[in-house]
């Protein structure tokens, strides 16, 4: 069992990040080459299904940012860098599935911080081919990268996505790939983005002309509702195309999502799993979108022409993160996860209020992040 009992967010957040790093080395020396999704009672055991294959850079990804973390600090890493290149490297036959449309899950979180960290091109190549793939699901008709479920379907959650084919594009200089994550990019904001800043999950269309037909949901409690997973990814994947392309409607959306984020959610900072549920049921919190908003947000507020906004963003990160160190962490002792209270699939029971890999990884991407500038 830990206590913070120091004051400054550092130490709270440099705690948390050693705890995290206690966590994951936890995990792989106990269960190596085990890639869980979530946790079933606190263990990382689960034997419901994975419904869809998304997860596997995460757990890599957290070893890649405490090797580098750790790098930057003259401690001894080397068991993060030997452990994340033996959970990265079997990812890379991904870049050539044109099943899924995570690669962006995938190979960001991985080999993405890999090539960051050595500069090696063979990495860069990985993660063109994987943007080339997924820019192979573009449907014309409809202007959208189509998600697993098929041609007819667009997710939210292709936001963390496609900054991979616009990556892809802008080291080859390829203007086609770089106009079907521009257009992939518009597509979402016009036809999931609502009015409030709220999103769907999911769009539908008639494949055959084109045309959008109605927003709907997997995860979320109903179609016009707002999951609050999905509202952190669209928070974070805009902010990643606006990186990307400097398109100014791609911030908008992106301070559009953020804003409904922060006006919808209680003071601490962590959001129901969906904000239209029932009251009864948005008891149930989603810590990994409160993680996923901490990440985002410490993106976008750099990219804030105004210095007050800008300023609003990094505090209500760190209020965020102050909150899942404070309240959430799965400090007591059998608990094997980082960010207690996650939720993978609220309506087929899986994951619920339990440790998800997602939200553990980009609470240690925001951990690491913040305490740059802290
Ligand atoms: N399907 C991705 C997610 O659960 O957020």
């Amino acid at each position: 069992m830990i206590h913070f009992e120091l004051e400054s967010d550092r130490e709270l957040l440099s705690s948390a990040m050693e705890f995290a790093q206690n966590q994951v080395r936890r995990l792989v020396e106990g269960r190596p080459d085990f890639s869980p999704m979530y946790t079933k009672s606190g263990i990382w055991r689960h034997d419901g299904p994975k419904w869809t294959n998304w997860c596997d850079g995460f757990l890599p990804g957290m070893m890649w940012i405490f090797r580098k973390y750790e790098l930057e600090r003259n401690r001894e890493s080397k068991f993060w860098l030997d452990n994340a290149i033996r959970y990265s490297e079997p990812l890379e036959k991904m870049k050539d599935d044109e099943e899924v449309h995570n690669l962006g899950f995938i190979l960001f979180p991985t080999f993405h911080r890999w090539y960051r960290l050595t500069g090696d091109r063979r990495l860069r190549d990985v993660l063109i081919q994987g943007g080339r793939t997924l820019g192979s699901h573009f449907q014309e008709k409809g202007q959208y990268l189509r998600s697993f479920v098929g041609d007819n379907s667009l997710f939210i959650d292709l936001m963390m996505n496609v900054g991979l084919v616009l990556y892809a594009a802008r080291e080859t200089g390829d203007r086609k790939l770089r106009e079907v994550g521009l257009r992939h990019s518009l597509t979402t904001r016009r036809v999931l983005v609502r009015g409030d800043g709220s999103v769907a999950h999911e769009g539908l269309f008639d494949t055959a002309t084109g045309e959008f037909l109605r927003q709907t949901t997997h995860q979320g409690y109903r179609g016009d509702s707002c999951w609050s997973r999905g509202l952190t990814w669209a928070l974070y994947g805009f902010t990643r195309s606006y990186e990307f392309t400097r398109d100014p409607h791609f911030l908008d959306a992106a301070e559009s999502c953020a804003d409904y984020y922060v006006t919808h959610t209680p003071d601490d900072g962590v959001p129901p799993w969906d904000f239209r549920a029932p009251l009864e049921s948005r008891k149930q919190l989603d810590t990994s979108a409160a993680a996923i908003a901490a990440a985002g947000l410490l993106r976008l507020c750099r990219l804030i022409a105004d210095p007050v906004k800008g300023h609003f963003y990094w505090t209500t990160s760190i209020r965020i993160l102050r909150t899942l160190c404070e309240k959430h962490l799965g400090t007591d002792g059998e608990w094997e996860g980082v960010v207690k209270g996650g939720v993978y699939h609220y309506h087929k029971g899986l994951g619920v209020n339990e440790s998800v890999m997602w939200g553990d990884y980009y609470f240690v991407e925001a951990l690491e992040q913040s305490l740059r500038n802290l």
